[in-house]
């Protein structure tokens, strides 16, 4: 396939992903003819051992191996969303700021994927990207894929280190600040320590994308199947919300360090599977999340990889005697979430 065709396979595709309406089976077709220009440009041997491999350990979460990261682009209304979400951001400040427009993208996995359909629209005089990838083995695809798309004039710098404790060299000139490096309830990569290291280091009125991500805490009916006729039944109920993870979070975290505090949350009065006919059904204990990537772009329950529940709690042959649940957010190992009834 020659440059213009390449470059067409971009287009159609973020065509469908700007239409409102969506044609889940167009928005396949053209994120699988995607992901396959971006295999085949980057020479990336997805079943290779050594790119299954190769996730890194940090003290505070874990960076996606090459194979894993690459293949994020098919999980359909993550990547539609997500890209929904840039291309907006960058028409809302193009209106508003003198060029070019640079965005700082943290965690930009082998293909850049989230951003090349910019680069269908814009000059690389309106756009520059410094793209941060902690993986050699990554980058050296992510160098290809640019090469071979010859769209290397949009790259500022590509920066092989650690989002959560590099450096911004330039600081005040970051526009926009990308990462997805998550998983649903925040837990095993490193979304949070990225951003709490970007953000303070950037301009306050820096467009952060995602914008919020928020954890509740819900009780899951698992057996939805067998009452789907019963409209009023949902399959979640929502008994509290464990984190609002946006900008405003992440100042006063920096400012107190006190982020990581403790939740106690009240069953008795909050959770109604002790009543016998919502016991039958509600019978999971569940952590939901829910994703604002920019605006009235969001990511919501079920709809993604990221947003499916992280079950804690079988509710089946719970002691009836506990008052209330402790849960607190640890950034330790692969993050998680600790809880304790009492
Ligand atoms: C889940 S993948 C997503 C890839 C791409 N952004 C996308 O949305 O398709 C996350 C990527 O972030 C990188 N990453 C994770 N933690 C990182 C860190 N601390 N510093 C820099 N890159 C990191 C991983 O190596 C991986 O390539």
């Amino acid at each position: 396939m020659g440059k213009i065709d390449n470059f067409k396979v971009i287009e159609k595709l973020i065509k469908e992903v700007l239409s409102d309406e969506i044609d889940y089976v167009a928005l396949k077709e053209n994120m699988e003819a995607y992901e396959a220009l971006l295999i085949n440009l980057s020479g990336l041997e997805l079943e290779d051992e050594s790119n299954k491999n190769n996730d890194i350990s940090f003290e505070n979460g874990t960076a996606l191996g090459t194979t894993w990261a690459a293949m994020c682009v098919v999980d359909l209304i993550r990547t539609r969303q997500f890209m929904r979400g840039i291309w907006k951001a960058v028409e809302d400040l193009y209106k508003k700021k003198t060029k070019p427009i640079r965005i700082l993208y943290a965690g930009s996995g082998p293909f850049a994927t989230l951003v090349l359909p910019l680069m269908t629209r814009y000059t690389a005089k309106e756009l520059q990207i410094v793209l941060l990838e902690v993986n050699e083995k990554t980058v050296g695809y992510l160098k290809r894929v640019l090469k071979q798309l010859n769209i290397e004039d949009y790259i500022a710098e590509i920066v092989c280190e650690d989002a959560t404790a590099y450096k911004v060299a330039t600081p005040q000139h970051i526009d926009i600040l990308i990462s997805e490096t998550m998983q649903h309830a925040l837990v095993k990569e490193q979304q949070v320590p990225i951003l709490l290291n970007l953000i303070k280091q950037l301009r306050e009125d820096v467009v952060m994308i995602p914008e919020k991500i928020e954890l509740k805490l819900a009780l899951m009916n698992t057996n939805m199947p067998l009452i789907l006729k019963c409209k009023e039944v949902s399959k979640y109920i929502d008994i509290a919300t464990l984190l609002e993870f946006d900008k405003a979070y992440i100042n006063l975290y920096n400012a107190t360090q006190d982020y990581a505090k403790k939740k106690v949350i009240e069953l008795l009065e909050r959770m109604p599977f002790r009543r016998e006919e919502v016991s039958n059904f509600y019978d999971r204990l569940v952590v939901l999340t829910l994703i604002q990537v920019y605006g009235r772009e969001w990511i919501r329950e079920d709809e993604s990889g990221l947003t499916i529940p992280k079950i804690l709690l079988d509710l089946k042959g719970i002691d009836e005697h506990k008052k209330e649940i402790s849960i607190s957010y640890i950034m330790k190992g692969n993050p998680y979430f600790e809880y304790e009834l009492s």
